[in-house]
C-alpha cells in the first residue's frame, strides 16, 4: 500500500489533466482494502475509485482521497471441456488480459481487443466493441462495499448490465470496490465478425483464428482512435443515443445515410459520431481543445488544456447537435468537478 498526499493524477488520466488529489491510496492486495476501510469515518468522506484514468475527465483539483486498486494476478478457477472460468484481479491491464486468453486460444473477449484501462473498470461501463460487450463473459464479479467494509459478489446477472452501464456506475458509483472479476471464456471460440469492416480485414489476414481477429480490431482501431499516450483523450466522450422507432424514422426521412441499428427492445440506436460530425465538428479546434479528425466522437486534448475548457467546448458540441437534431447526447465519460 502507498499512501501519499497531494498526489499528482496527470499520469492517471489519459486526458493527461494536471490535477491533484488530496489524498491517494494504492491498494496492492485484498487485505490492504481491508484494513484501510476498518479506520472510522469513511461514510461522510469524499473519496473515488480510479482505475487507468482513460474514462476521467477532472475539471480541478480533487478534494477528497483517490482510491487506486492495484491488485494483480490471473488465475483458473474452473476447467471443464468446453469453457473455463479465468479470475483477474482489478489492477490488470485489461489488453494484457485480452493478449493472455488469445495466446492460449481461449476466445470471447478477442473483439475488445486493445481497449484501455483496467479489467475492475471493464465491468462498470460494460465496455463494448466490435459487436461484442464485456457482459456476455461475465460469471462473477469480487467486490468490497466500501461503506460497511465487507465483502460483496455478483453474479453476471446481478450486475445490472446495459449498454455503457451497470449496477456499479448507476446506483452504487463508487459504493463497490471492485476487486476481481471471473470471465467464461470458451474453448472453441465463436467469431463474431458483423461489425461492419471487421469480417474483410480478418479475412485479409487468413483464416479467422483469435489472433487474425485481435490483429484486425487492433489495426481499424488504430486507424480511427488516438493513442492516448500521444494525444490525450478518454475515447468516445458521448454515449450513442437511443431513440425510439418514431423519432428514428423521422430522423431517417430527412438524412437517408444516419446510420442506425435495431435493439431487441424496439429502440434505435444513433450513431452520436455521425451527428456530431454533421454538424461540423469534426477536426475542428477551439483554443487547446479538439474533435478529433479520424472520430468525431473523441475530444483530444491538444497540449496542456483543463478539464474546464475540454467540457465547456464539449457543452457546445452538445448543443449544437441537440439544435439541429433534437437529440441531447448524453456523456460517457466520468466528469469530476472539484466541488463534488
Ligand atoms: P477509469 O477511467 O479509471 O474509471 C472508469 C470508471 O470505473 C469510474 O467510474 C471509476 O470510479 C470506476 N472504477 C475503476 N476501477 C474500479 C474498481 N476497481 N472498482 C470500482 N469502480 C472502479 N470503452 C469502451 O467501452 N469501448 C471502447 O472501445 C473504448 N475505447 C477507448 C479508446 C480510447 C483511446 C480510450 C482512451 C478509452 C476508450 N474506452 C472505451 C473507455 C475506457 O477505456 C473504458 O471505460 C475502460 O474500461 C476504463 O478503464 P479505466 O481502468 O481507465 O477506468
Ligand atoms: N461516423 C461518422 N463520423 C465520425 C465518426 C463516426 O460518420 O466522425 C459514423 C461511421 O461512419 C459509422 C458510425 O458513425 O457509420 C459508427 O462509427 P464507429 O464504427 O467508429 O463507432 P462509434 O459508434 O462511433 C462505438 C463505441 C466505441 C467502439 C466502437 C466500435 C460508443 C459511444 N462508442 O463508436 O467505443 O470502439 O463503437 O465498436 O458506443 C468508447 O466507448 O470510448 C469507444 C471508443
Amino acid at each position: 500500500m502507498e499512501r501519499k498526499d497531494r498526489y499528482p493524477l496527470k499520469n492517471l488520466n489519459t486526458f493527461g489533466i494536471d490535477v491533484a488529489a488530496r489524498h491517494y491510496v494504492r491498494f496492492d492486495a485484498e487485505k490492504e482494502i481491508f484494513e484501510y476501510l476498518r479506520r472510522p469515518p469513511l461514510a461522510e468522506a469524499t473519496y473515488l475509485i480510479l482505475g487507468g484514468g482513460s474514462n476521467f475527465l477532472f475539471t480541478g483539483d480533487f478534494p477528497g482521497t483517490v482510491f487506486h486498486p492495484a491488485l494483480k494476478g490471473i488465475s483458473i478457477v474452473e476447467e471443464g471441456a468446453s469453457h473455463l472460468s479465468v479470475k483477474a484481479m482489478a489492477g490488470e491491464k485489461w489488453d494484457e488480459l485480452v493478449a493472455f486468453a488469445v495466446n492460449n486460444r481461449w476466445g470471447g473477449i478477442e473483439n475488445l481487443s486493445y481497449i484501455p484501462g483496467t479489467v475492475g473498470a471493464s465491468v462498470v461501463q460494460n465496455i463494448g466493441a466490435y459487436g461484442v460487450e464485456v457482459r456476455s463473459v461475465i460469471q462473477r464479479v469480487e467486490t468490497i462495499d466500501v461503506p460497511t467494509g465487507k465483502r460483496a459478489v455478483f453474479s453476471g446477472q446481478e450486475c445490472g448490465f446495459g449498454y455503457r452501464t451497470s449496477r456499479f456506475k448507476k446506483e452504487g458509483c463508487d459504493r463497490f470496490l471492485i476487486t476481481a472479476v471471473v470471465f467464461l471464456l470458451r474453448k472453441n471460440p465463436r467469431f463474431v465478425l458483423d461489425y461492419p469492416g471487421v469480417a474483410e480485414k480478418v479475412q485479409a489476414l487468413g483464416d479467422p483464428c483469435l489472433k487474425s481477429v485481435r490483429r484486425a480490431i487492433i489495426d481499424i482501431r488504430k486507424q480511427k482512435l488516438p493513442d492516448p499516450a500521444v494525444i490525450g483523450n478518454a475515447g468516445s466522450f458521448f454515449k450513442n443515443p437511443i431513440v425510439e422507432k418514431q423519432k428514428m424514422e423521422r430522423l431517417v426521412k430527412n438524412n437517408p445515410d444516419l446510420p442506425h441499428y435495431p435493439l431487441s427492445d424496439g429502440r434505435f440506436k444513433l450513431a452520436a459520431g455521425w451527428l456530431i460530425d454533421r454538424c461540423g465538428w469534426k477536426g475542428k479546434q477551439v483554443g487547446r481543445v479538439a474533435v478529433h479528425d479520424r472520430q468525431a466522437l473523441v475530444l483530444v486534448n491538444r497540449g496542456q488544456a483543463t478539464g474546464r475548457e475540454i467540457l465547456s467546448f464539449s457543452e457546445k458540441i452538445r448543443q449544437s447537435v441537440e439544435q439541429k437534431y433534437g437529440i441531447l447526447l448524453e456523456r460517457e465519460v466520468r466528469v469530476v468537478e472539484p466541488t463534488m
